[in-house]
Formats: C-alpha cells, structure tokens, sequence
C-alpha cells in the first residue's frame, strides 16, 4: 500500500494588521485583558476586495514551489474552509482555476478542525492508489463573518491560509489520524444565517445573524478535554506516545488553551507550538500556517515526529501524527 508523506508547505497571511490598540477603540475591551486572557496581540485581516480563495492560491503557490511541483502534477485538490469566498461553488473550484489546474476540486467544512479532517481525506485517497499527489489547503477569511461590536468575539479571529502537498511515498510521512465529531453541540459556536435555516434578509441582517456567535466558556471546557484525547488517540494509531514528540502544534486559538493542554499531555511547554499572539485564530489555517512557521523558521528538521490537533465548531476534533520528512533548500545548500 502506498503511503502519504507532506512533500511541500506555504502559508500566506494577508499584510493588514488589526492590533490590540486597534480593538480598544472599537470595543470595550483592553490589550491587558485581551492579552491576559488569549495571548492574542494582533491578528491579519483581508483587505477590500480579498477572499478566501484569494489567500489559499498565495498559500497554494507557495506549497507546490516547496515541493518543487506545478500544477500538472496535482490529482486532487481539497480546501477546508467555514468561510468560502460563496455558498455556491465551492472555493476549491475558484482555486483550482486561478492556479490553472484541472484536477477534481472540493470544500470541506469541519471548522478549525477542518484541515486534519482534509488532511485525513487527502491521505486516504492517495493510501487507496486513487491519487499519487493531493494539495491540501486550510484557507478562512474569518473576519468577514465577526461581528465588530461583539468584544466576545473579534478579539479572538484573525485570517489567513495554509496548504500542503501530499504526496505518495515508499515510507509514512502522516503515521496516524484521529477525527471525532459531536453535533449536539452544534449550539455552541455557530453562523446563525445565511445558510437554509436562516436566509439572508433585512431583518436577519439588523439582528446581526450574518456574524458568529460563541459560547466561549463552553468552547474553553470543550477544547480543553477533547485535545488531549485526540492527541492521544492520534498518536497510539502511530505507535508512538507524547515524549516521543519533537512538537505538538495545536490549534491556535487561545493561549491559555494551549498551555493547559501542553500540561495535561506532560509537554514540556517549549516543545508546544504558539503562534497565536500574531495570528490570532485563523480557524482551518491555523494548523498549516503554524507548521510553515516552524517549517520556515528552521525548527522543523527531517526525522521530527510532530503531531497536530485541532477543534472547532460542529463540534469537531482531530489530530494528526507525521513524521517531517523534508529539509528547507536552505538547510541542503
Ligand atoms: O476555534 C474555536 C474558537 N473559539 C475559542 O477557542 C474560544 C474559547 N474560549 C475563549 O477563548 C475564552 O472563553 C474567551 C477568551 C472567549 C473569554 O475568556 P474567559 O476568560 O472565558 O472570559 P468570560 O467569557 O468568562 O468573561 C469574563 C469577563 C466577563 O465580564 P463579567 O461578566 O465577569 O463582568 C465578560 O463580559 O470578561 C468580560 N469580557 C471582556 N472584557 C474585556 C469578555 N470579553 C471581553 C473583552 N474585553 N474582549
């Protein structure tokens, strides 16, 4: 059976900051509270003009450079997103366009968790000898959908897009996968309109039902036990524990949130990936815009084992367990 390993990486942030500063005189809110109770200092946001699509393509571009692949070369195209640049057709298809491919081309939407769960996809059609090369692409344009009146909310999202190239390979790159859904808590952190439920209308719009709403508290509990778990469960489907791990990089969500998970798993908090005081929560490209980081940074090296673990509204959970096979060009040359 063939394998799955990750033969390229990118990830775009778009150039417009939104700081702590900023927020103050929009909310009632201040950088120490915002500071002190997410880690978050700034976060990127689309300018006029700008989608989804728009910051997966850049991310996009960047992974098949990595890879040293075009676009000839991809047999399948996966974008996870829960903001796609329209409802009908699927960002996928206005990516695979703008990059000039002609691959098959589809959405999936698990929220923050959604690029484990393509991710997961993208593995399983290449392990089935379906596709030999699947780019995988995590893209939110989050901020489209915060309500800039909600201090609850628009401190936390910011936007950006991260992608990978899968690739089939002799040896395990993705050694194991876990996923889980809950939807009876569906409640909890939702887009209360614009879908058939609720379709868009005046009066839905007054009441601001276009914007998210969250229940943070029970997002906070949520996270926190269902993080570990998958972790867990990720790693003895890769026959490997957390000390065996070179980084855990979690979603980027709230630092909090990653600091108590780093201890409930034992991780010494230094082999735990944050870079959420820039970003902000960028949803289903947080995953893949932290491990370019780390990728980029050069604190990722051929041989790591590196495990990824998400949650998100639905309530989804996953988490991944790779092995990096890859070196930076600059770390060859
Ligand atoms: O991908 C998943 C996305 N969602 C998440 O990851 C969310 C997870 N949850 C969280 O990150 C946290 O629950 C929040 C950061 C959203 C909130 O932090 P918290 O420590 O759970 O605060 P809280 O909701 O319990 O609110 C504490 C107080 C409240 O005031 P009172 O009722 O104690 O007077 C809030 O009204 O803080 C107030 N508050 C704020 N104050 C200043 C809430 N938001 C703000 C704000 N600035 N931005």
């Amino acid at each position: 059976m063939p394998r799955a390993a990750i033969a390229g990486i990118g990830s775009y942030l778009p150039e417009d900051r939104l700081t702590n500063a900023d927020l103050e005189r929009m909310v009632d809110t201040s950088d120490e509270w915002i500071l002190t109770r997410t880690g978050i200092a700034e976060r990127r946001v689309v300018a006029a003009g700008e989608a989804t699509s728009d910051l997966a393509v850049r991310a996009a571009r960047a992974a098949l450079a990595d890879a040293g692949i075009d676009g000839a070369g991809i047999d399948l195209l996966i974008v996870a997103t829960s903001t796609p640049d329209t409802l009908i057709p699927a960002t996928a298809c206005r990516v695979q366009a703008e990059l000039g491919l002609t691959c098959p081309a589809f959405d999936v939407n698990a929220a923050c968790s959604g690029f484990v769960y393509a991710l997961q996809v993208g593995v399983t059609v290449i392990e089935s000898g379906r596709a030999r090369t699947v780019l995988v692409v995590g893209a939110d344009a989050m901020t489209r959908f915060i309500d800039f009146t909600d201090r609850g909310t628009c401190i936390l999202f910011g936007d950006g897009a991260g992608a990978v190239v899968l690739r089939a390979s002799e040896e395990a790159g993705v050694l194991g996968i876990a996923l889980g859904a809950d939807g009876t808590g569906a409640e909890m952190l939702k887009v209360p309109a614009g879908g058939s439920a609720l379709p868009l209308a005046q009066q839905v719009l007054d009441a601001r039902q276009q914007y998210l709403t969250m229940s943070g508290n029970e997002v906070f509990k949520f996270a926190v036990r269902v993080i570990p778990k998958a972790a867990r469960e990720a790693l003895k489907a890769s026959g490997a524990t957390a000390a065996d791990l070179t980084w855990l990089v979690p979603h980027q969500a709230n630092q909090r949130i990653i600091d108590t998970v780093a201890d409930r798993l034992h991780m010494p908090h230094e082999r735990v990936f944050s870079n959420v005081a820039a970003t902000g929560n960028t949803s289903a490209a947080s995953i893949p815009v932290a491990l370019d980081d780390l990728y980029t940074s050069g604190r990722l090296s051929a041989g790591d084992l590196v495990a990824v673990v998400g949650f998100g509204a639905g309530v989804t959970w996953g988490a991944a367990v790779v092995r990096w096979t890859k070196s930076r060009s600059s770390e060859e040359t």
